[in-house]
C-alpha cells in the first residue's frame, strides 16, 4: 500500500472518522494475503446515517469495504498488492500440523494433511479424515489447476494415500503425473471411459475394504488411503450423469471411514452439475473466483465467490461449520511438480 504503514493508515482512518463526529477505537490492523484489514470499535453515540455517510465516502474515493462484525465493532479492508503463498509455504504449515498430531507422525502421515493456502491469520491446514471430501469451483483463470496440483503434492509428499486422477481432457492437467516414479498414483483416466472405470474401481475397492474391517472388527480402515481426483465433473456429467452423480455419492456416503476419498472440480458448478447429491455429499468447499453469483451460491451458499480476485483467493467452508474462510491458495509449477515425481531435478 505504498510506503504509508499500516498503523499510519489506521491512525488517518481514526481521524476520518473524528472530523465527522465519530469517535472509533481501533482494534487491530493486519495485513491479510489480499488486503490491509482494520478493525474498530465504535465508542460514541453517532445517527446511522452520519456513519453511512462515511462508509459510502471511504468506499467512493479510497476503496474500503466495509464489513459489520459483532458488538458495535466493524472492519475496514482494502485491497494491496498480493501476497502470493507457495505449496512450500503450505509444506512448512503441514510438517507442523504432523509434528503436533496427538496421534504420533505415523499416525499423522496416515490421515493425509493438507493445506489449501494462508487465510486471514494462518495457514488453513486440515486433513482427509477431517475434510473427508472436497468440492472445489471456479472458473477459467481462478487457480483450479495450481489448487489441485497443491493439493496432489501435498498428498504426495507428506502422506502414505495413494491416488487416482481422473482429468477427461485427454491428460492436458494430469498427463504429468505418468512421470510418477513413486508408483503413488495408480492411474491418470484421461477419457469418460477411463473415469467410469477407474470410479467403479474405487467404488469395488471400498466394498472390499469394508469386509475386511467387517472381518477383524474394525470400525475404520487401518491401511493406506486412496484420493480420488476429479478434474472437470462437467464433462462426466454430461456423458453419464446418474452413473457419474452414483459413483461420487457412494463414495462420498461410504469412502470415509474405509479410506477412500474425492476431490472433485469443477469450473462450470451450474445446479445440474453440482447436484444437490453432490453438494451435500462433499462436506469441504472450496470457492475460487466463480463467472457468477449463482454459481458461488450454488457451492457456499452465498455469492461472494464472484466477487473474488482471481489466481487463488478463494473462500474455504469446512465440514460442520458454517464459517467462510477467505483463503489465498498456494501455487505450484510443473517444474516443482516433476521435481517430485521424478526426483530428476534440482533438490
Ligand atoms: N494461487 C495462485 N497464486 C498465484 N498465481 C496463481 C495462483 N493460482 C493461479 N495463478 C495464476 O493464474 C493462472 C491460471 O491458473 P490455473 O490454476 O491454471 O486456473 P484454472 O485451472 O482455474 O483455469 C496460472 O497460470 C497462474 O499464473
Ligand atoms: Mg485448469
Amino acid at each position: 500500500m505504498g510506503d504509508i504503514t499500516i498503523e499510519q493508515m489506521s491512525v488517518n482512518l481514526t481521524n476520518y472518522f473524528a472530523r465527522a463526529g465519530i469517535q472509533v477505537e481501533l482494534l487491530r490492523c493486519y495485513f491479510s494475503p489480499q488486503a490491509g484489514n482494520f478493525e474498530f470499535k465504535i465508542i460514541s453515540a453517532v445517527s446511522l446515517s452520519a456513519f453511512n455517510r462515511v462508509i459510502k465516502e471511504m468506499r467512493v474515493f479510497a476503496g474500503y469495504n466495509y464489513e459489520p462484525l459483532e458488538g458495535g465493532t466493524f472492519r475496514l479492508s482494502r485491497n494491496c498488492d498480493r501476497q502470493f503463498i507457495s505449496c512450500g509455504d503450505c509444506a512448512h504449515a503441514i510438517k507442523k500440523a504432523i509434528a503436533e498430531d496427538k496421534d504420533g507422525e505415523q499416525a499423522a502421515r496416515q490421515k493425509g494433511y493438507i493445506s489449501f493456502g494462508k487465510g486471514n491469520f494462518d495457514f488453513i491446514v486440515t486433513n482427509m479424515d477431517e475434510a473427508a471430501h472436497l468440492l472445489i469451483a471456479g472458473s477459467t483463470g481462478s487457480g483450479k489447476s495450481c489448487l489441485l496440483n497443491s493439493l496432489i503434492m501435498e498428498l504426495l509428499c507428506f502422506s502414505t494415500a495413494s491416488l487416482i486422477l481422473i482429468d477427461p481432457k485427454q491428460g492436458a492437467e494430469f498427463g504429468l503425473y505418468e512421470q510418477d516414479i513413486h508408483k503413488r498414483i495408480y492411474k491418470v483416466a484421461k477419457d469418460n471411459s477411463e473415469a467410469l472405470e477407474w470410479l467403479s474401481i474405487a467404488v469395488d475397492e471400498m466394498e472390499r475394504r469394508y469386509g475386511e474391517m467387517q472381518a477383524k472388527g474394525l470400525k475404520k480402515y487401518d491401511g493406506n488411503r486412496i484420493v480420488v481426483v476429479i478434474d472437470e465433473l462437467a464433462d462426466l456429467m454430461m456423458t453419464s450423469k446418474n452413473e457419474v452423480e452414483e459413483y461420487i455419492v457412494r463414495i462420498a456416503q461410504k469412502g470415509r471411514a474405509a479410506g477412500i476419498h474425492l476431490i472433485v472440480a469443477t469450473q462450470d458448478p451450474r445446479a445440474s452439475v453440482v447436484t444437490g447429491l453432490i453438494k451435500y455429499n462433499l462436506p469441504t468447499k472450496v470457492c475460487l473466483t466463480t463467472a457468477n453469483a449463482r454459481h458461488s451460491m450454488n457451492v457456499i451458499d452465498c455469492g461472494k465467490g464472484a466477487e473474488l480476485l482471481g489466481k487463488g483467493d478463494s473462500y474455504i467452508k469446512l465440514p460442520n461449520s458454517t464459517t467462510l474462510f477467505r483463503c489465498q491458495c498456494a501455487n505450484i509449477s510443473d517444474r516443482e511438480i516433476l521435481n517430485c515425481i521424478t526426483g530428476k531435478y534440482d533438490k
